[in-house]
């Protein structure tokens, strides 16, 4: 199983965006349910496990909303799912970057780009995060 771990002090470091959610839409999200499900959820949490994370909508709006007191341990069975978490906590600016490229040639050959990113991805066994963003986005 893979797993992260978040600090939560991460709300107090300079220039952290004060609201995340999340990055890719993945089936099952819970994004829509949000309204039906808080009551639901207890007021706060110490230490959250969330052991399907997925998109992580349900982690994004308790995070969002302060409700995580201390540590937050995603964990989910994807692996590529879990590396785009991974790269995006420990080298985001790089990602972005990586995006920036891969957004820059997709606009010059769209059809084609985009094929040969998937195959990329087939030949290595595994999504990248970029690829991973990538296709999700189109
Ligand atoms: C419906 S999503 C989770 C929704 C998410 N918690 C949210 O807040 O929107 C389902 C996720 O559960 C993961 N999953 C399914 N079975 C699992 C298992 N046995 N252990 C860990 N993760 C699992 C899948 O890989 C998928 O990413």
């Amino acid at each position: 199983m893979l797993a992260t771990k978040l600090p939560t002090d991460l709300k107090t470091t300079p220039n952290f965006l004060t609201t995340a959610g999340p990055f890719v839409t993945w089936a099952g999200g819970k994004t829509q349910l949000l309204g039906q499900f808080d009551d639901l959820f207890p007021p706060d949490f110490n230490n959250y496990i969330e052991p399907m994370v997925g998109g992580g909508a349900v982690f994004f709006h308790l995070f969002n909303n302060s409700r995580i007191k201390h540590d937050a341990f995603l964990i989910d069975s994807n692996p590529e799912l879990m590396n785009c978490y991974f790269v995006i906590k420990e080298d985001v600016d790089s990602l972005i970057l990586e995006l920036q490229w891969l957004a820059e040639e997709y606009n010059k050959e769209p059809k084609e780009f985009f094929y040969r990113v998937r195959k990329w991805d087939r030949s290595s066994g595994f999504l990248r995060p970029r690829s991973l963003l990538f296709i999700g986005e189109i």
